[in-house]
């Protein structure tokens, strides 16, 4: 049977931010420059202490924001995430017993992948977006472009690596729904409440799309 379809959630933005969040206070400020920008679907990963506490905020007090949550590594993650308010989950890489309770999560699921055997695997699950990642470091554009004869039906996300200077090459590909990247919430302007630059650097990215539409 056909896993939920993460596209229609994540395929209305260029760029997802990957947001690894170290105080629950910068949480909704964070999401609401982004959103401000035109980046309202993010993803907080699951590294620090503050992550729950940090997508369950958003989730409450932002309800035009999709949030998703990113590091997913372990079954126990998976119902602590949705409890909190993710509305879709990813992985940085999916063993088999992961993308078992993945493949049964109650939300759309975005497993990563590295390889085209790992690529195929999720396939044959039925998951029809994935995370490549590390992208740059696993092939990039190149990597993506030659995947897309063999495997057709797949579609990607490719994280890891991008920024403004390569982001317009990936999102030029049919392959491809939308990129992430921690590039728009730099660390020392989340630290330091730059939120003008967090929209400016999301207002920045999010044009990326309109630029592909125009061509
Ligand atoms: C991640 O999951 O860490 C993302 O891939 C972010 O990668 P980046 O920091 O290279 O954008």
């Amino acid at each position: 049977m056909p896993l939920p379809d993460p596209g229609p959630l994540i395929g209305g933005v260029p760029v997802i931010p990957v947001l690894t969040i170290e105080r629950v206070r910068d949480a909704v400020p964070l999401a609401r420059a982004l959103a401000a920008g035109g980046l309202a679907v993010i993803e907080v990963t699951l590294r620090t202490d503050a992550a729950l506490d940090a997508m369950r905020a958003i989730a409450s007090e932002l309800p035009d924001v999709v949030v998703g949550a990113g590091t997913v590594v372990k079954d126990a993650d998976i119902e602590a995430a949705i409890a909190a308010g993710a509305s879709y989950l990813v992985s940085p890489g999916t063993p088999e017993r992961l993308a078992d309770a993945l493949a049964r999560a109650s939300v759309p699921v975005i497993p990563g992948c590295a390889t085209v055997g790992e690529a195929m695997a999720l396939a044959a699950r039925g998951f029809a977006v994935l995370k490549f990642f590390p992208a740059e470091a696993s092939g990039g554009v190149a990597w993506l472009k030659s995947i897309a004869g063999p495997l057709s039906a797949l579609r990607f996300c490719p994280t890891g690596g991008i920024d403004m200077t390569n982001a317009a090459a990936y999102l030029a590909l049919p392959n491809v729904v939308s990129i992430g990247g921690s590039w728009v919430a730099p660390k020392e302007a989340v630290a330091s409440g730059d939120f003008e630059k967090i929209t400016s650097l999301a207002r920045a990215a999010s044009a990326l799309r309109r630029q592909r539409r125009l061509s």
